[in-house]
Parts: C-alpha cells; structure tokens; sequence
C-alpha cells in the first residue's frame, strides 16, 4: 500500500512527480504530497485526499519549484486520512516518504519523546522520520545515518529520503515493500513500480532488501549496510505506455475487462509445445509433477478465486488432491505440509503479505513452491521456487479481472500438465484441451457481444441494498468472484452461497427485495440448479441467471437471463466471469462509484 516516488534531474520535477504518483494512485489514494528542494531548502506541500487535489492545492497556493524531490500517495494504516498524517514526514533537515509499516513504531516514538521529540502525526513513519533526524545529530552522514536507523525498525519499509545537507541527492532502502531505481539520461528516479517512471525510461534497478540506493541526477550507487558497494543488473521494462493509460476507455476496469483475449493469448502462446502444455521453461518437469502427494494453493481475495476454480479442475482432470485457502488464515494454522507437498502461491502483485508470508512458511516446512506472479522481479516470485509469470500486462484498476483471467490460464495448462503426467488423460485428450483453451480468447471477444445484456443486468440491480450469488461447483467459485466484484466496486453488500446449502438457513433471507444471480453453466448440475433457483423465486426474489446460450429458460425460473457463448464445461469459468465482471462494472457505474479507485482499498495489499 502507498505508492513512493523520487526525481533528481534537470526538469522542475513537482509536475514530474505527481504524474509519476498518479500511475501509483492504484496502490492508495487517500492524501498525497511531495516535498521538492528549493535550493538548499526542503519545501513540501501534502494534502488529504487525492492527487487532484494536491494539484489543486498547488495551483491555488504554492507549487514547489527544484528539480529534485521526492512524492508518496497514501493508503492510511497509522492514522485516519488527515493533512498532518499525509507524507512527506520530518522537518526542514530531513524528508521522507514510506511505504509499509514499521511494527516496533510505539517503542522507537516512546524513546525519542524521551529524548525530547514531539509529534504531531499518528503516523508509524513519523517515528521513522525523527529517529533519522536524531542520528543524523550523531552520524552527521546519511548513510551511516539510515544504517544505525534500520538496525532499530522492524516491519516492512520502501523509503525516500532527502537531506537538506545533501541537495540533489535522494537516499531510499526498501525491506519487504517494493522499490525500483529508474535510470534514465541526466535524470534518475525511486518509484514502487514500473509504471511510475515508464514515460521517461525503461532501465531500472530492483533494489533488494537492505540495499541503499544513493541517487543524484547523473549517478547510481548501490551498497549495503555496511558500506560496501553492490553491483546491480540492469532490468528492462517491455510494458508499454498505453498499457497503463485509459486508451478510450471509461475507466481502467472496463478496459482490462477488454485486454482479457490479448492477456490469456500472451499468457498461454509462449506455454505450448506441439500442441502439449510445457511448463518446462519454468523449470517444472513431468517428473517432477508426478511426485506430490497434495497441492496447495494458497492466496487472497480474487487470487484465491482463481485458485478455487484450479482445484476443481486439478481434481477433476488429475485427481489429485488440492487444498485451497486464504493466506491470512492458511498462515496462523499450523498447516500440516511436507517436502511431498507443492504449494502454489498465486498473486497478482507479488507482493501481498499474507501471500508472502505463506510462502517463506512453506520453504521453511520443506515444501516446492510455485508461484503464479503477473509482476516480474517481485518479492514473491523471486522467492520462489518455480515461478510462472502471467502476461496480464499493469493491471490498474483495484478490482481485479485480466489478471484472475490469466490466473484461471495458469490453473488450466497446470491441470493439464498434471492430468497428463499422471497418466489421467492421454496426449491426444490434452492436446484437445489445449486447443480449445487456445481458442478461449475469440469466445470472449463473443462474449463482449452481450455486454447491452449485462448492462441491463446491471439496471436491475442498482438499487438493492444487499444481494445473493448461487450457483453448483465451478459455478460456485465464480460466484464467489462475482460476489466479490460487486460489493468491491458497488458498495452493494452481497453474498455468494452454493446452490444447494441455501435451504439449510440463507433461503430465510430471501425476500422481493433481494435479487439473486444465479449462475447455471455445468450440465452436471444445471436441473440441481434450478431447482435452487424456483425455491427463491417462490420467496419473491427476483433472479439474474447466467447460463449457456443453448439453454432455453422460461419467466417462470427467471427474470433476466444472461446468455454466454459454449465451450466445454470445464472451461466455462474463462467465459462466465466475464459477465459477471461487467454486471459489477456497470452497476458500479450506474450508483456512480469511483469505479477503478473504490473507497478503503489498495491495489497491492502490503500489510497483513
Ligand atoms: O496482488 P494479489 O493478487 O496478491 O492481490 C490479492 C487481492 O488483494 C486481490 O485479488 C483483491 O482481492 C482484488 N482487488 C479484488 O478485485
């Protein structure tokens, strides 16, 4: 959570970095500020509330002029949303911006009041802010400085700092927050990620933990915390500018619901061979796929969706047992895992704490881990084992959807390639599984064909004040995702319950004022599922079903009924989140929510 930016070049760099921070606006969006140096001096400006309004407050009062600063947009964890919580923090010697949370923060702030500090934030970095300032006193030399200062925090951390000593300079270390140095011609800067410094370069160096980045407009150094020079290689960014901007689009959620055909052919192309599935390139052999006596797929929120619907298909296609859990919990209940075991850790970001945090749990049990990671080079899948990288490409809008489409990719080759080496299915069934997950990408341009019906969908709904979601097996887990969309971005409280549990107390919920949406696309269970539906239509409620377009549905199971394009049932879930993404999309739109920035979230969840 929080997006950090830094400049040092030869442009006015206040303009430089609020655009930078409006690419990192996904990662927190509660106040804002930068602190620039004016000559010698550090001036800051910082508001509550979004970018816009800082310009805003710029435009109106004083806009920082200097051609070195650094910027922070916020996701409150210490402290409401307030002008005097909002970073930068320190004083007129020393600046900073954080990322993360600095556990041990009550410790360190008692200790420098006794020293005589006083605050005036609730904020955990403020602390992080004085107890620099106060070694400084000591040190009298940033790095020694920063070094005696991170001997003392513990918890996660990516920081900017500015000295008022050292003009031209910013200083920044990051330990389990993101943080990447760009370097670009006569200019560098700080960001937490990529598209922060895209429009002005490519190169950049992925600082690891506990290295200190010393940055001016013309050099880079990197050393450790004792001083000693590190060597870095230098990455290359291949996303485009127009991947993370609108391009036409309403908003970033409708445009990434759009990119999904590209992301699933990106994803999926460069993982065939021959027709087969070959994940070897990852470094997973068949052999290797063979010898696990369970799979564990651990993960949050909409990751762990697409995770519900691979062990559905994992243990349909493989048989082999798969145990799927969210990684808040999955992490305090002493799992009982072993070397036979793969857990499979799946994150968009690839920096989700409770994920993380499963992960280096899992290594310390003596598990293989398999990360399922869209960000290169992030803290997850360079711990990891294994590691499959989606090609999703930025995935902007907090709520999530190319980056579950390309997830659900993964799961499929990964079930296939399992199915395969366990002898379950023969060369010639995968290789007509993998086909026709080749051809997904033109079914849901088909699918975007009905988008008016989701629309009107949507309209039904808008006014509700709280919602169900049913559906049988893999219908359930999408109902689970649909649920989740929903409230993320409508503020509609919902529910997604299985079908056929309803009756054993939910059903008593159900009124005319409770729409359901039912979803109903495995011929396995569609009969069951409808009789789930007429038992709430009896009730009252007014029913949302979302089925194949081979299916003829009456008025009297439901009210509205969304028809999806047919592929094999145990691809269904590739087609069917599609309407349920923009049922949420458009019911967020018709409330006249924030659709891509929805209250109390974060795009990258680095706190537990
Ligand atoms: O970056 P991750 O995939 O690890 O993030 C996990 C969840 O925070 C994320 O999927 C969240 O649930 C989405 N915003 C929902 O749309």
């Amino acid at each position: 959570m929080c997006g950090i930016v830094g400049y040092v070049g030869g442009k006015d760099c206040a303009d430089i970095l609020v655009d930078a921070l409006s690419k990192l606006e996904y990662r927190g969006y509660d106040s804002a500020g930068i602190a620039v140096f004016e000559g010698d001096r550090i001036v800051t400006e910082k508001t509550k509330g979004r970018l816009a309004d800082l310009t805003e407050k710029m435009k109106k009062g004083h806009k920082p002029s200097g051609t070195s600063g650094i910027g922070h947009t916020r996701w409150a964890t210490h402290g409401e949303p307030s002008d005097v919580n909002s970073h930068p923090h320190g004083n007129a010697k020393i600046s900073i911006v954080h990322n993360g949370i600095i556990e041990n923060y009550i410790r360190l702030k008692a200790f420098l009041i006794d020293k005589g500090y006083e605050f005036e934030s609730q904020t955990d970095t403020e602390t992080v802010a004085k107890l620099l300032d106060y070694y400084y006193n000591i040190e009298k030399e940033p790095i020694k400085t920063i070094t005696r200062v991170l001997a003392e925090i513990e918890g996660s951390y990516a920081l900017g700092i500015v000295f008022a000593d050292y003009p031209g300079k910013i200083y920044s270390v990051r330990k389990d927050s993101p943080l990447i140095v760009g370097l670009g011609e006569g200019e560098n800067f700080i960001a937490s990620d990529v598209p922060a410094i895209l429009k002005y370069t490519r190169d950049y160096y992925l600082l690891e933990c506990d290295e200190i980045a010393t940055i001016t407009s013309d050099n880079v150094t990197i050393c450790d915390i004792h001083g000693s020079e590190i060597k870095k290689e230098v990455q290359h960014a291949t996303w485009d500018i127009e991947s993370a901007e609108k391009g036409g689009y309403a908003h970033f959620m409708l445009k990434e619901i759009h990119e999904q055909p590209t992301a699933i052919k990106t994803t999926v192309s460069p993982r065939i061979m021959d027709g087969m599935p070959f994940l070897e390139e990852c470094g997973i052999t068949l052999d290797m796929l063979k010898s696990y006596r369970k799979i564990y797929i651990v993960a949050c929120g909409t990751a762990m969706h697409a995770g519900l619907v691979g062990k559905y298909v994992i243990e349909e296609l493989a048989r082999i047992e798969v145990v799927v859990d969210i990684a808040s919990e999955f992490r305090y209940r002493n799992p009982i895992i072993g070397s036979e075991d793969l857990v499979v850790l799946i994150s968009q970001s690839g920096e989700t704490a409770d994920t993380k945090a499963v992960l280096r749990l899992a290594k310390d049990m003596g598990a293989t881990t398999l990360s399922i990671v869209n960000v290169k080079g992030s803290s997850i899948a360079r711990e990891s084992d294994f590691v499959v990288y989606t090609h999703a490409g930025p995935e902007i809008s907090v709520a999530s959807t190319k980056a579950y489409m390309v997830q659900l990719s993964i799961m499929y080759l990964l079930a296939f390639e399992l199915a395969y080496a366990n002898g379950k299915i023969t060369e010639e069934e995968c290789k007509a599984l993998v086909s026709e997950l080749e051809n997904i990408p033109s079914k849901i341009e088909e699918t975007f064909g009905i988008e008016s019906d989701c629309q009107y969908a949507a309209s039904t709904l808008v006014n509700a004040e709280s919602l169900l979601y049913i559906g049988r097996g893999l219908d359930y887990a999408l109902s689970m995702e649909g649920s989740l969309k929903l409230k993320e971005i409508s503020y509609i409280h919902s529910e997604s319950y299985a079908a056929g549990e309803l009756k054993h107390g939910t059903i008593s919920l159900v009124t005319e004022d409770m729409p359901v949406i039912a979803v109903a696309t495995q011929d396995r269970l569609f009969d069951k599922t409808v009789s789930n539906i007429k038992e709430v239509k009896a009730r009252g409620a007014k029913v949302v079903m979302v089925t194949k377009n081979t299916v003829d549905v009456t008025s009297d199971v439901a009210d509205v009924v969304v028809k999806l394009p047919v592929v094999r049932d145990v691809l269904m879930p590739m087609i069917t989140v599609v309407p349920l993404q923009l049922i949420a999309y458009y019911t967020s739109v018709l409330k006249g929510c924030d659709v891509d920035k929805p209250r109390n979230l974060a795009k990258s969840v680095t706190v537990e």
